[in-house]
């Protein structure tokens, strides 16, 4: 086993989560710093986690000579600058979804990890939970068929205390609404198992907290690869589910609904005839757990950048989720259907934001 990767976390959020992930691998991770420009945060995350170095300032992590990673789980419109920072400063980044604010900075983050000999992984945990996995060897091993519907329903709930944190529901800070910050899970897993939309019509409202950004969403979707998809998204759910339904020509795959873990078992698999089911107990007998959610795409960091392999989660992964992103919006607005992939030209390349 190579050297321990030494880690800097910057927010502590869900940064908190991300610490806890990667003292868990203790194998591969030593967390050695952490920043906050909450002092009072700072003290209690070093003092929880037993972690001597900390500053609130976050030129002062990347000037850092012991980091190899900068950890970004800052609020989102910060992302962006904090990524270019890092990368300046020769380390990899992990940044928290989503990395930016429109196609136009996320091809300047392309083009800058490109430029560098470091690497930029964009967080999308939710791709590694065990169901999940299940149904992607599935897919990998050709047991599926055709894909003809998918339903994709993210139903939370989030009251007027989740946007006290001043950055929230707002264009400026947060950068989009529902869309942006809560549904764009459930869609990366979408995009994981059928790849990338084609055309997207899309309706979006502001209907449960007084907020600038939307909060309800309903999208219809043709994928490039020929299958229709729905996608629903509300932060005014009594009862919180997140649920994926996949529809094949051999089978039909359903997530539990828990709704911060319906990737993660039990998923449930039904062949179209009795000669699939057997191949689909078959194949799955073979699957190999590997860990899960923040754990399970920092194993797989940690495994990429030691063999020099793709990672987990790529930049190009994130791209895709901020064009149908912007897709949506354009569409809400036009009242018309979107054709994807954007072009340069396209009137929201440079930004999604009224
Ligand atoms: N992957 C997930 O499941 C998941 C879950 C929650 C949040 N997020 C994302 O993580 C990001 C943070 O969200 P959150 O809910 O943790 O927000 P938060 O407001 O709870 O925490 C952000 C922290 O960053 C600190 N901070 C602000 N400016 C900073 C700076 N310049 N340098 C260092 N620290 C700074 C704040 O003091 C705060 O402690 C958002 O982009 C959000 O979309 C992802």
């Amino acid at each position: 086993m190579s050297r321990k990767l030494r880690v800097g976390v910057a927010g502590y959020g869900v940064g908190q989560g991300h610490i806890y992930a990667l003292q868990r691998l203790a194998d591969q991770f030593e967390v050695v710093a952490i920043c906050d420009i909450d002092e009072a945060k700072l003290r209690h995350a070093a003092d929880g986690h037993n972690i001597s170095a900390t500053t609130t300032d976050f030129a002062e992590l990347c000037a850092r000579d012991d980091l190899d990673v900068i950890d970004i789980c800052t609020p989102t419109y910060l992302h962006v600058a904090q990524t270019l920072q890092t990368l300046a400063a020769g380390k990899h980044v992990i940044c928290e979804k989503p990395v930016a604010g429109s196609l136009k900075q996320v091809d300047e983050l392309i083009q800058a990890e490109a430029e560098s000999d470091r690497r930029v992984m964009p967080i999308f945990q939710y791709r590694f939970g065990h169901g999940l996995q299940k149904l992607k060897l599935l897919v990998d091993k050709k047991v599926t068929g055709q894909a003809y519907l998918s339903t994709v329903e993210t139903a939370w709930r989030r009251r007027p205390a989740y946007y006290a944190a001043p950055w929230r529901g707002k264009w400026e800070t947060e950068l989009g609404g529902a869309l942006v910050t809560l549904a764009v899970h459930a869609h990366d897993v979408l995009y994981y198992i059928l790849g990338p939309a084609k055309s997207v019509f899309a309706r979006a409202k502001t209907m449960v907290n007084p907020i600038e950004t939307e909060d309800c969403i309903s999208a219809s979707l043709e994928m490039a690869n020929g299958s229709l998809a729905s996608l629903s998204v509300t932060t005014g759910s009594a009862q919180e589910i997140t649920r994926h339904r996949f529809c094949f020509s051999g089978l039909a795959a359903e997530s539990n609904i828990a709704p911060y873990q319906n990737t993660s078992d039990p998923w449930t698999f039904t062949g179209d005839s009795p000669e699939i089911s057997e191949r689909i107990e078959s194949t799955l007998a073979r699957f190999e757990p590997l860990p899960e959610g923040f754990e399970g795409q920092f194993f797989r960091f940690a495994q990429a950048l030691q063999q020099n392999t793709e990672l987990p989660v790529t930049l190009l992964d994130a791209r895709v989720a901020l064009e149908l992103i912007t897709a949506v919006y354009h569409s809400a607005r036009t009242g018309r259907p979107v054709d994807l992939p954007l072009g340069h030209d396209h009137p929201l390349y440079a930004g999604w934001q009224p």
